[in-house]
């Protein structure tokens, strides 16, 4: 377990009420969110469309806390191609903007232009994705976001062999020796989050699980016993 990392609980827009974002944002925010995940889907790389970045921008003077803390906007960019779209978003205000690395064809190139682009870069493997593109880009990584269901659609069911990918990036990561996120995405409820945080992950979206109750500061307090128990 990844100890000596502060847990982050990353609730995931996609599960929202869209017609009532803004004031969802500061709802999750108040309850204890401590990053937004703002999920981008272009009906191209997954079969779903969601928003763009001029909705991150309008999202951006609400994402900060009672004290005024800016709470960071965790971009997962689900397109193709990504480039021009990740430098929208960092003008956007986003603080960090994640990329399959399939959906480019210059990953070493598209984390340099994030990176250029003041925001953090991470890049987000798909369960059935191999993970040997990391060999060669750690040193430009920020983040490595594991998607623990298939990308496109909240609400699915976590997929057990993340966990064992899990272990091997925090492996990966410890050896690194740089300060890298591990992020974990899909199926993240209350009784699994601890498993999860168990094989390495420090950082936890959480959709359906949050935003499909009434209470979203219960789920977070919640997650969080759970992660500290
Ligand atoms: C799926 C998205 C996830 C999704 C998670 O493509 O990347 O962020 O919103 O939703 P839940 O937590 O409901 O699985
Ligand atoms: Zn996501």
């Amino acid at each position: 377990m990844s100890q000596n990392r502060t847990c982050r609980i990353a609730p995931s827009l996609l599960s929202a009420d869209f017609a009532r974002l803004g004031e969802e944002v500061k709802d999750v925010i108040a309850a204890g969110a401590d990053w937004i995940h703002f999920d981008v889907m272009d009906n191209h790389y997954v079969p779903n469309l969601t928003f763009g970045p001029m909705v991150c921008e309008a999202l951006r003077k609400h994402a900060v806390t009672a004290a005024g803390v800016r709470v960071p906007i965790d971009v997962h960019l689900m397109v193709q191609p990504v480039d021009a779209l990740a430098q929208a978003f960092a003008k956007a205000g986003a603080d960090v903007v994640s990329f399959h690395p399939d959906a480019s064809t210059h990953v070493d190139r598209t984390l340099q232009l994030i990176r250029d682009a003041g925001c953090q870069a991470g890049l987000v493997f798909n369960p059935a994705a191999s993970l040997d593109v990391l060999e060669w880009v750690i040193d430009k990584v920020d983040l490595v976001l594991l998607m623990s269901v298939n990308p496109g659609f909240g609400g699915q069911s976590f997929i057990p062999s993340t966990l064992k990918k899990l272990a091997q990036v925090r492996q990966l990561i410890d050896a690194s020796g740089r300060d890298i996120r591990l992020e974990v995405d899909g199926g993240i409820k209350t009784d699994n989050i601890r498993a999860a945080a168990e094989a390495g992950a420090d950082t936890f979206v959480a959709g359906s699980a949050i935003f499909g109750q009434p209470d979203y500061k219960a789920v977070i307090d919640a997650m969080r016993a759970r992660l500290a128990a």
